[in-house]
């Protein structure tokens, strides 16, 4: 996915906006009754339009509030729209900031111009930094520019905004911070995007081997990438029987895919992130029932996810080792499939019995954990809409977060706060081992009440020997405020976590 906007910033004094020749003006206001500085210098120069507005009420500066002028006289400005930014003096958190800064987003996208000036002045938002503010505002410029694109028709855009400047970054931090902070904001909108549009393709379009396609895309343009896939025969020879027995009802066939990120010493130990690739989820066997299904097509989100981080990480090339791992396959029913009750090895040389056909992410996923053992890692990271119990325990706000390590935990956390796009922890107790207790194998596939804990339980026992989060998505990859469309959740998260790791 090319970058949809091009930013860019440059000084441009607060007693010069209404000479600028703007196509379109953002200008971003705090409240107060009584005109400060900023409000004088504006109202002055369209010789008191905006102490009407503010005395009209239609002007408060308010935190969210909202006003779009066709022209304001004295300016040069062909439309203007104000954003309140709330008290001066009072510092935003960053759930505040992540509303104004989608505010924001929307405003310059549903402005209909090509390019747009935003003039802020400077946003507090708690202990973090202008250049955070800024990145934050770029990402979900880019990001909110995201339109579904077909592959092999031609992209045509609805919104017509291409250019974004940002005024007045004037005595902030250095120009070179804030810009370089405005460019990792925008490759990470734009990993984002790139992880929508996964996600959003249909299951017919995409499949397992069209992920394995991406991946080899992927590491063509970046040349610090390399990609390996296994198919079916190479995994079976490997003992990946749980991961097949998924697309055992599939005629499309299951992939492994490898996309390495070598950034840092050869010696020092990869970070690893595993996606859940169910390119769709009807349940197999244990079959879901009917009424939107068609979501299922998500069931792939958190490989999208690891797609979307991947490219950002190629883009901004942190001096690490990164390692994308996607575990794919199609969950259908058919004479082949899977049945209740069947029993399965794991590479690990666990046995698994699948008591439901459905639950079939941690099949998939338990593999692949098992096979990145191979590397070592410093830390492993897996995403997967793994559960709707987590839907009903978090709804869509945050996404589900277990661990086998509270200090990784601890950073996920942090990092989720940091990119407003957060994650809450859940235990992951001995007590709920006992409920994958199987009668006829190591380990049962489901059990107990407790589902997105359990789920986690049975990834857990394949962790064992590293530092390992899992991130539940069900909830955040998709729906909610955004409808039936992908989020690009959580690129954010993992990206944030993978740079503080240098
Ligand atoms: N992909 C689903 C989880 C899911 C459900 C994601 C709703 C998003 C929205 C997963 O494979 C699944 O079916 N899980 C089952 C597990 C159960 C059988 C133990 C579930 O959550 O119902
Ligand atoms: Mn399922
Ligand atoms: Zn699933």
């Amino acid at each position: 996915m090319k970058k949809l906007i091009s930013i860019t910033s440059y000084l441009k004094k607060i007693d010069s906006l209404n000479s600028l020749k703007s196509e379109c003006l953002l200008i971003g206001i705090y409240e107060d009754k009584n005109l400060n500085d900023i409000t004088k210098i504006l109202d002055t120069a369209s010789s008191g339009s905006l102490r009407k507005l503010i005395k009209r009420q239609e002007l408060t500066g308010k935190l969210g509030n909202q006003l779009y002028l066709p022209e304001l006289n004295g300016f040069q400005a062909s439309k203007v729209f104000f954003v309140g930014l709330g008290k001066k003096n009072k510092e935003l958190n960053e759930d505040e900031f992540s509303s104004l800064s989608n505010a924001i987003s929307k405003i310059s996208i549903s402005a209909n111009s090509k390019i747009i000036d935003i003039f802020l002045p400077e946003i507090k938002v708690k202990t973090n930094s202008s250049s955070w503010v800024y990145k934050i505002l770029a990402r979900d410029l880019e990001s909110g520019c995201y339109q579904y694109f077909f592959d092999g028709k031609k992209d045509q855009p609805k919104n017509k905004l291409k250019k974004v400047n940002f005024l007045n970054l004037e005595g902030k931090e250095s120009k070179q911070k804030l810009v370089s902070a405005i460019k990792v904001g925008q490759i990470i909108g734009s990993g984002m995007n790139t992880s929508k549009n996964l996600a959003n393709t249909p299951a017919n379009i995409c499949t397992p081997t069209y992920l394995a396609n991406q991946a080899k895309l992927l590491a063509k343009r970046y040349p610090s990438i390399k990609t390996k896939v296994l198919g079916e025969k190479e995994m079976k020879k490997l003992g990946m029987d749980c991961l097949l027995s998924v697309g055992n009802g599939s005629a499309q066939e299951s992939k492994f895919i490898i996309m390495e990120y070598s950034g840092g010493d050869k010696k020092s130990k990869p970070h690893i992130i595993v996606g859940k690739g169910i390119t769709f989820d009807t349940g197999g066997i244990s079959i879901k029932p009917s009424p939107n299904m068609d979501e299922m097509k998500y069931d792939m989100s958190g490989s999208a996810s690891v797609f979307g981080t991947m490219r950002a990480i190629g883009e901004i090339k942190p001096k690490l080792n990164i390692f994308g791992i996607v575990a794919s396959a199609e969950n259908m029913p058919s004479s082949t499939a899977t049945k209740p009750g069947d029993v399965v090895n794991t590479l690990s040389g666990q046995t698994v019995e699948i008591l439901n056909t459905d639950a079939e992410g941690r099949l998939v996923l338990c593999d692949a954990l098992t096979y990145v053992e191979r590397y070592k890692p410093a830390s492993v990271i897996d995403i997967a809409t793994l559960t709707g119990a987590c839907v009903i325990a978090l709804g869509h706000q945050a996404t589900g977060l277990l661990s086998n390590d509270q200090g990784l935990a601890e950073s996920i956390m942090k990092s989720g706060y940091s990119s407003c796009d957060k994650a809450w922890q859940l235990p992951l107790w001995d007590e709920y081992q006992s409920d994958l207790n199987s009668k006829y194998a190591d380990i049962a596939n489901i059990g107990g009440r407790a589902g997105t804990i359990t789920a986690a339980c049975f990834l857990s026992r394949f962790t064992k020997s590293y530092k390992w989060a899992h991130l539940d998505i069900a909830g955040t990859a998709y729906g909610g405020k955004v409808g039936k469309t992908s989020s690009g959740r959580p690129v954010p998260l993992l990206t944030e976590y993978l740079l503080s790791r240098k």
